[in-house]
This record gives structure tokens, sequence and C-alpha cells, in this order.
């Protein structure tokens, strides 16, 4: 089933709590274009690791910015989570976001405020979380896979760092909207969590359930 004009689906929720793979799923259901707008912060945190100014790099960032290496790292991620916390930082990345949303055929853009402030249209708002707990172990075995040496108790504890300072903001802080649909993950395998998130979506688009 594919959407002919616009339809956004804003995905909100804290550290590895699977919306970014949820998102992905949609995406290859539906044929939405997909943007983790993590990207960008992690994007303008790399530039300002390497010296460059907040501002100055949300302002000037591209396209081959957001696949270089790196990004992932949770270095770049507690550094991402500082300069979204600079409100012109934030107003700079606002425009490229909404534009993504109302492309035709459909856009899922996943992150913090998507729901909040990027898209408060969007016809489908979901806010997927989890244990900080659970969170952590997801976290600590895709970095384990990826070859990085840390203990599960470092990454929870930076991603709790990261959870306070993300939801304490003054800026566009990590909040549910009103309206998103909840999907807590904590006891659900991915599948699932991916099956729950195309099921919101489907009866929005009133597609027929079979
Ligand atoms: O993948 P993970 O959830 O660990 O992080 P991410 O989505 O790549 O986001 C990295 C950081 O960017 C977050 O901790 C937030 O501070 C910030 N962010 C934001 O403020 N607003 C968004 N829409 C997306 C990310």
């Amino acid at each position: 089933m594919s959407v002919s004009g616009p339809f956004t689906v804003a995905i909100d929720g804290p550290a590895a709590s699977g919306k970014g793979t949820v998102s992905r799923r949609v995406a290859e259901q539906f044929g939405f274009a997909h943007l983790d707008t993590g990207l960008l912060y992690r994007a303008v945190a790399l530039k300002v690791l390497a010296g460059g100014d907040p501002l100055e790099a949300a302002e000037g960032l591209r396209e081959e910015d957001l696949v270089r290496d790196g990004l992932r790292g949770s270095d770049v991620a507690q550094a991402a989570s500082r300069v979204a916390a600079v409100a012109e930082v934030r107003s700079a990345l606002l425009a490229f976001q909404r534009q993504f949303a109302r492309r035709k055929g459909g856009a899922i853009l996943d992150g913090r405020d998507i729901g909040s402030v990027v898209c408060p249209e969007a016809e489908v708002k979901l806010y997927v979380t989890a244990t900080d707990a659970v969170r952590a172990a997801r976290r600590f075995a895709e970095m384990r896979a990826r070859g990085e040496d840390v203990t599960e108790a470092d990454v929870l504890a930076a991603l709790r760092e990261r959870d306070a300072r993300d939801s304490q903001r003054a800026a566009a802080p990590l909040v549910a909207a009103e309206d998103a649909v909840m999907l807590d993950t904590t006891e659900m395998e991915i599948d699932e969590a991916a099956a729950q998130a195309i099921a919101v979506v489907e009866r929005a688009l009133k597609i027929p359930r079979r």
C-alpha cells in the first residue's frame, strides 16, 4: 500500500527505545521516506567536536554530513544532546525536517520532538519507550557487536545522563505529544513492536485489517 500525497508519521522516544528500527520497518512497509533526525544533531556534534561553531554547523549542514563515519559513537551521542539543547541550533534544522515531512508519498521522522514541535499536524504520532535498564542492555549489545569496549553499567549511566538532559532542557524537550499512541517495548521483541506500529499506520490510512 502506498500513499500519493503527503502523509507524516512522527515517532519519538528516548535513546535505544527501538524507534529507529520501528521507523525503518514502517518506512519499508508503506514506501515512506525515512529521516532519522538524531543524525542531524549527531552531524552538528561531529563538527563541534572538530572545533566548529554549533550554529554555523547547523546552518551549513549538507546531505553528505549525515553519512560520515563516527556518527554513531557514544561520545558523539553525548555531544549531540548538548548541541540539541541550543534553541538556535534546533531552529536552524526545522525547515529541512518540515519539508521532508510533507514530501509526496509519505514520510516518517524519528526523534525527540517530532510529534510535539516539528510536525504537530502529523497524521500518525507514536511514542516508543522502554525501561532504562532494557534500553541500556540493547545499546550495550549493539556497542559490543561493533567491537566497542564498554560495560553495561557505563552504558546505563550515559543513557540516563542523556535522557535527563533531553527531557529537562527548555528547548523542545523529549515529551510524548498528547495525541501520541504509546508503544512500550520493554517486553516486546522488535518484530512485535514494528507490527504494532504498522497496525497504527494502517488504521490511519484506513486500510481494512485482514
Ligand atoms: O539513537 P539514539 O536514540 O541514541 O540517539 P539519536 O536519536 O541519534 O539522538 C542523539 C541526540 O540528539 C539525542 O540525545 C537528543 O539530544 C538529540 N535529538 C534531539 O534533540 N531531537 C531530535 N529530534 C533527535 C535527536
